[in-house]
C-alpha cells in the first residue's frame, strides 16, 4: 500500500439534517446550509430531460459525452476536443492529479482552499507548497514568489472556497506571466455567482495562456450536485492526454442529459444568479457584515475567534453551517432562511 495514504483523513461530509435532528433531539425542520448547494434547485427542464433519459437505463452512457460537450463548446466557444467531463469536479481534480503528477513533484496552492488539490497530491506522493490567503482570496504575488523549477502543477480557486473572495483578471494575468508553461488549474466552481466586473474572463485568456486549465461544475449554480457533473477545459493536446486516465463510463446518461438541459436553460440560471445576488447583499447590508469576508459566491464566511461556539449556536437555532479553520461557512439560502440566519448571527454577536 502507498504509505502516504495513511496520513490522510477520509472525507467527512457535513451531517444531514436527519442525522442532526436525531443527535440534537430537534423536532422541527433544520436548514441545511453547509454544502453550498443551490437552494432553488435545478431548471424545470432538467426534470423533463431525466424522464426521457430514464427510458434507456439498460444502455451504457455515451462514453464521450458528445452531446453535452457540443452544448458546452457552443456556450463557451471552445473546441469539443478541449473538454474533459468528470463525475463532478472532484473526479476531474483526481484525474488531473493522476495524469500530471509524478512522485516528488511539487504542487503549489494556497492555505485554506478546496482540500482535494492537496489530498490528491499526497496520494501521488508529491510535496505541497502553499502561500497564505489575503482577505480571503489567493495572494497571487505571494504565490508567484514560490514558483520553482520543481513546480509541476498550480491550483488556483477563484472565488475561493471556503472564504468566498476573488482575484481580478489583472492579478491573474500578472501571475500567469510568471508561471511560464507550468500547468495552472483555475477552479471556477462558483463563477456563475460572481457579479464583480473585473472577474477574469478565463475562456478569453486561453489563447494567450495555453497552460491554463479551467474547471467548471454543474453542482453549484446549475443545482445538480446529486448528479455529479464537472469538466475541465484545456488545450486540445493536453485534454487528449487527460482522457487516458478517464474511466470509460464515468458520467451517467442521466447526468449527461440533466447537465445538457441545465446549460441550455440560461434564463433559469439568470434567475438563480439574481436571487443569490440580492440575498448576498442582504448579508452585507446587515449588522453582521463586519464579521464577513467579501463574497462573490453563494456562501458567506463568518470570521470569529470561537468557531465551534458559533457553529453550535447556529445548530441550536436549527441552522446547519460548515465550520472550517478559516471561520464558519454558511450557504446563502432562500429569503426566508436568510432572515432567520442573519437574525441568529446578529443575536450571537450582540
Ligand atoms: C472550489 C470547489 N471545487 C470543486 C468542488 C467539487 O465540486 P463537484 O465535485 O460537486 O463538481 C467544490 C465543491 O464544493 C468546490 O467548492
Amino acid at each position: 500500500m502507498k504509505p502516504q495514504i495513511k496520513q490522510l483523513n477520509v472525507y467527512q461530509p457535513g451531517k444531514t439534517a436527519e442525522e442532526l435532528q436525531t443527535e440534537l433531539g430537534i423536532n422541527g425542520e433544520m436548514m441545511k446550509l453547509s454544502s453550498n448547494e443551490n437552494v432553488y434547485g435545478p431548471s424545470p427542464a432538467v426534470q423533463r430531460a431525466l424522464q426521457q433519459a430514464l427510458k434507456n437505463l439498460h444502455e451504457y452512457p455515451d462514453s464521450s459525452g458528445r452531446a453535452l460537450k457540443q452544448t458546452i463548446a457552443a456556450h463557451y466557444d471552445v473546441a469539443e476536443a478541449s473538454i474533459l467531463l468528470g463525475a463532478g469536479l472532484d473526479e476531474v481534480i483526481m484525474m488531473l492529479s493522476r495524469a500530471i503528477l509524478r512522485p516528488g513533484d511539487v504542487i503549489l496552492t494556497s492555505d485554506q482552499t478546496f482540500v482535494q488539490y492537496q489530498h490528491h497530491a499526497v496520494i501521488e506522493d508529491c510535496t505541497i507548497v502553499t502561500a497564505p490567503l489575503t482577505d480571503g482570496k489567493f495572494n497571487l504575488t505571494a504565490l508567484s514568489a514560490k514558483i520553482s523549477a520543481d513546480t509541476a502543477l498550480i491550483w488556483l480557486c477563484n472565488p475561493n472556497n471556503p472564504t468566498g473572495n476573488y482575484f481580478s483578471e489583472e492579478e491573474l494575468t500578472a501571475f500567469l506571466d510568471q508561471a511560464g508553461d507550468i500547468p495552472v488549474v483555475l477552479d471556477e466552481a462558483y463563477a456563475e455567482y460572481v457579479t464583480a466586473t473585473d472577474y477574469p474572463d478565463s475562456f478569453a485568456l486561453r489563447a494567450a495562456y495555453p497552460n491554463l486549465i479551467i474547471l467548471r461544475t454543474f453542482s453549484k449554480a446549475y443545482g445538480l450536485a446529486a448528479l455529479r457533473v464537472g469538466y475541465a477545459v484545456s488545450s486540445d493536446d493536453w485534454t487528449y492526454l487527460w482522457h487516458h486516465v478517464k474511466l470509460p463510463f464515468n458520467v451517467t446518461s442521466l447526468s449527461l442529459a440533466a447537465a445538457d438541459a441545465a446549460l441550455q436553460d440560461q434564463s433559469y440560471l439568470t434567475t438563480v444568479q439574481q436571487r443569490n445576488a440580492v440575498e448576498r447583499q442582504r448579508y452585507f447590508a446587515s449588522e453582521v457584515s463586519k464579521y464577513l469576508l467579501p463574497s462573490q459566491t453563494n456562501f458567506v464566511l463568518v470570521e470569529t475567534e470561537d468557531i465551534k461556539q458559533l457553529n453550535d449556536y447556529l445548530l441550536d437555532a436549527s441552522i446547519i453551517a460548515r465550520p472550517t479553520p478559516a471561520g464558519v461557512r454558511i450557504t446563502i439560502g432562500t429569503a426566508a432562511q436568510n432572515t432567520v440566519v442573519i437574525k441568529a448571527l446578529e443575536d450571537y454577536f450582540a
